[in-house]
């Protein structure tokens, strides 16, 4: 199943977000970050409804500021999203294999960035100013310091334990 193609634009949730910013194209990137609130991620559909609803805009504009600002992600994103620093001094004390006991315990293949059932998506990125607490994960702002393979195995466990 493509998680991509999973949701259901609702333009009138749309039209509502539109609406309450009075549908001003200045305030495109809020309105996005709204859009962004309910799906986690900009789904096509809601840029392409957006950039031809509003008035002075077009569907490639919104893309175009989409893609520019890095806060905005065109994939789905999990319930749950995973962050693995991968700077240097996290690299160095074994972010690697961590984000490996990731991929194992949830089953991601490579290149695929969010679980089949959309509760956890992964990905990697670059140093998090907390060096110190290395090798550190973070998952939905919440920062868990000096991970090992087993110790993130469990807190994913956790976390499954208490979704269901
Ligand atoms: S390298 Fe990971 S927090 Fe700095």
């Amino acid at each position: 199943m493509s998680i991509a193609n999973s949701h259901k634009i609702d333009t009138s949730k749309l039209d509502e977000i539109i609406n309450s910013y009075e549908g001003k194209k200045s305030n495109l990137i809020a309105i996005l970050q709204k859009v962004q609130e309910v799906y986690r991620y900009l789904p096509e559909e809601a840029m392409i409804y957006i950039g031809t609803k509003m008035e002075g805009l077009s569907p490639a504009t919104v893309f175009g500021v989409a893609t520019f600002y890095a806060q905005f992600s065109l994939e789905p994103k999990g319930k749950y999203e995973i962050k693995v620093c991968d700077g240097t001094a996290c690299h160095v004390r074994g972010s690697m294999p961590v984000l490996n006991a990731i991929k194992a315990r949830l089953d991601l293949k490579d290149g695929q960035l969010t679980t089949e059932d959309g509760l956890f998506s992964l990905e990697t990125v670059s140093c998090l100013g907390a060096c110190g607490l290395a090798p550190v994960v973070v998952i939905n702002g919440k920062v868990y310091p000096q991970m090992t393979s087993d110790a993130i195995t469990i807190v994913l466990d956790t976390l499954l334990k208490e979704d269901k």
